[in-house]
């Protein structure tokens, strides 16, 4: 092989572009060059005799153990041995720069080593770059960990302080708009502290010149190579924040947006006030992806937590509302039945419930019209529909139904709505009853009209006759019984006529003249049904009420009661002032009391609904509902106990009403022509 002369030798390592620095078997530096000088701070003259120790100081970049000296291990294996990893080169000024390296023997012909040449390159950048994506792969790692978001973040700010920056910062935009500082992290645990006093100062939105406001506004990243104390005495609030801005002394900054589209959740901050080297493109470019990546995850999660928002809510109405629903398939198939439904229709288990079975055939027709309108259009127009319940009734309902597609318009599932039609039909069949009630009450208020001429007349002539002198004891005994009877029909007229008049305006009145009006109706059955009526009027109460609404209230009480003593007994009624401790307004307390068979608990649980009689087709069921309304309208409140025991068998209604009914309820409770008219009173 053919020997290069030392000079050539020499001027080759010279011109490369790698470091190189040759040293003798002694380990000391025999010669240098350029770039070697350059990146170790020595020159080759100062270096010369010193120890490649004291030249080329290598520390590991984790560590910070000083790595074996290459020319001892060169001289222990004798080859050419490649330099560890990530390995940081200390420079004479104290500064850092990742290098990477190797060192080989340098020997003569004979094989004899005579020392020593280690070859190395800066490899800064390239180290940043792996730095920066390996930031961008653990980052992406933490993320997809599911844990608290606020946690998650502190990680990522952890991350970025490894190598990428000196300390993090994160604003976050609250709800409410404010801004919060989440979370602040310093390589240096020293520092730490001073972070978190900044972080008692977050940016305020009105602050334009602060970078993280502008971020916020226009959702540019910005990059500060270098920082301009005067940006920083712009940005600062106070002398305190100042002051913990001198002592950091930030030497490069980086600003980007944690967003997703278009939507800006808040602005990580990246300062560098330890390290030397100034942010620059590639940094910048790392920052806005791990601000998208978060701001993605963000977005996800919060997709995620309104999703499941709305998916509770959604179980809510489905299974705790009042509208029966059913999801099934096209073919009548059902694969979800809520409770309200198997609640109305009387089953507990949906296994029992067969949809054929429930529906009776006369409804099938309807059915299949609204399956070809399902199929067509996707809905169907509601249509009422009865279901058999369980225990055979029939149960009417308004039937809804829409199908349910995917993504590409695939019918899915359908969905039914059935709304319970029984208070509805219950109300409609109340107002036709109390619209015949008010019409027999108008008939009976216009024949005691026309009754009350006739009886005037007849009073007359009665008169006249018993101006007679011829007449015998008998006969005088006999006009005297007629003139009693013909009181007795002229003031039943009378009532009657009054009873049906119902004033559009709040009368004030004694409450028991109400009542005595009320018994005076009553007064053949109850001697007939030897009745015994006991009387308990407190003196000096007025009550403002709609007269007519109350008499209404009174005659189903003593109604009932007299319907419960055909064979006697005790009617008990009782009036007197009555203030409601729970609200302090003063009142009346009406008292109807019998001596009746009472109310089963059964029984009495149902007593103010429309319809419920135990008096087959001598009652319609509609008194107590009527009159509960009645005392609802009233602001007043109707309350029963009752007893079937022996010893104090019966029951007692309590009416209460406020004495001053209030101006918002002067409205009768229903308008109906057959209540409001005003019958003349003759
Ligand atoms: N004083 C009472 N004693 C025992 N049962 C009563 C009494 N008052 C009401 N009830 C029971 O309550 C039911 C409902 O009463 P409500 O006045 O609403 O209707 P009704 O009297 O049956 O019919 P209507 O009043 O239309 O003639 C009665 O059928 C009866 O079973
Ligand atoms: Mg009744």
């Amino acid at each position: 092989m053919r020997t290069i002369p030392d000079q050539l030798l020499a001027t080759t390592l010279r011109a490369i572009g790698d470091g190189v620095i040759s040293c003798d078997l002694e380990n000391r530096v025999v010669m240098m060059n350029a770039v070697a000088e350059q990146l170790t701070g020595w020159s080759e003259v100062e270096a010369a005799g010193h120890t490649l120790r004291e030249v080329f100081v290598i520390v590991n970049e984790t560590t910070r153990e000083i790595v074996e000296d290459p020319v001892d291990k060169v001289r222990r294996l004798g080859t050419i041995v490649g330099m560890a990893n990530h390995t940081l080169l200390i420079r004479r000024d104290g500064t850092e720069i990742a290098i990477d390296d190797s060192a080989a023997p340098v020997c003569t012909d004979q094989g004899e080593m005579r020392g020593v040449v280690l070859v190395f390159r800066d490899v800064t950048e390239r180290r940043r770059a792996e730095w920066n994506l390996d930031l961008l792969a653990r980052s992406g790692k933490v993320l997809l960990e599911h844990r608290k978001f606020s946690l998650l973040l502190d990680s990522i700010a952890e991350l970025t302080t490894d190598h990428f920056a000196d300390f993090c910062v994160l604003d976050m935009v609250l709800p409410s708009g404010e801004i919060e500082r989440s979370v602040g992290v310093h390589k240096d645990p020293a520092l730490r502290a001073l972070i978190e006093e900044l972080s008692r100062f977050p940016p305020v939105p009105g602050q334009k010149a602060h970078p993280v406001i502008q971020v916020l506004s226009d959702g540019n990243p910005q990059l500060f190579p270098s920082i301009d104390q005067a940006l920083l005495k712009a940005v600062a609030k106070n002398e305190v924040q100042r002051h913990h801005y001198d002592r950091l002394r930030i030497r490069s900054a980086i600003y980007v947006p944690i967003v997703a589209d278009t939507k800006i959740f808040g602005v990580m901050t990246f300062c560098r006030n330890i390290s030397p080297v100034p942010f620059d493109e590639e940094d910048l470019s790392t920052a806005v992806e791990l601000g998208h990546r978060i701001g993605a995850a963000l977005d996800q999660k919060n997709a995620i937590e309104s999703l499941r928002k709305s998916e509770a809510r959604f179980r809510q109405l489905v299974e705790k509302g009042n509208i029966g629903i059913v999801i099934g398939d096209l073919a009548g198939g059902h694969s979800y039945i809520n409770p309200a439904l198997m609640e109305i229709l009387g089953y507990d288990k949906v296994e029992a419930l067969n949809c054929d079975e429930v529906t009776p055939p006369q409804y099938r027709r309807l059915d299949l019209i609204a399956l070809e309108q399902l199929k067509t259009s996707g809905s169907c127009v509601a249509y009422e529909k009865s279901y058999k319940a369980k225990d055979g009734t029939l149960i009417p309902f308004l039937v809804g139904a829409a199908v349910i597609s995917d993504a590409s318009g695939e019918v899915e599932e359908v969905a039914s709505f059935l709304a319970d039609l029984r208070p509805q039909k219950q109300a409609e069949a109340a107002l036709l009853q109390s619209e015949k009630l008010a019409a027999v009450g108008r008939l009976a208020s216009s024949i005691s009209h026309e009754i009350n001429n006739p009886l005037a007349s007849v009073t007359n002539l009665l008169y006249l006759i018993r101006s007679d002198e011829s007449m015998s004891p008998q006969s005088r005994d006999y006009l005297e019984t007629a003139d009693r009877e013909l009181i007795r029909v002229s003031q039943v007229a009378a009532q009657t006529l009054r009873f049906h008049r119902q004033s559009t305006r709040p009368m004030t009145i004694a409450p028991e003249t109400l009542m005595d009006e009320v018994l005076a109706l009553y007064g053949g059955r109850l001697v007939n049904f030897n009745i015994n009526v006991q009387r308990e009027y407190a003196p000096d109460v007025q009550l403002t009420c709609y007269e007519g609404d109350v008499r209404q209230v009174l005659n189903n009480l003593i109604g009932n009661a007299v319907d419960v003593m055909r064979n006697g007994g005790w009617l008990r009624v009782r009036t007197r002032p009555s203030t409601l401790w729970s609200t302090g307004r003063a009142g009346v307390r009406i008292t109807v009391a019998d001596t009746g068979g009472g109310m089963t608990p059964k029984v009495a649980k149902h007593i103010f609904e429309a319809f419920f009689t135990t008096k087959g087709n001598n009652g319609t069921g509609l008194g107590l509902w009527i009159s509960s309304r009645i005392v609802h309208k009233h602001q007043g409140a109707l309350k029963v106990r009752t007893s079937t025991a022996n010893e104090h068998r019966g029951s007692v209604f309590t009416l209460w009403l406020p004495i001053d009914l209030a101006e918002t309820s002067h409205e009768p409770w229903h308008k109906s022509e057959g209540t409001t008219v005003e019958a003349p009173e003759s």
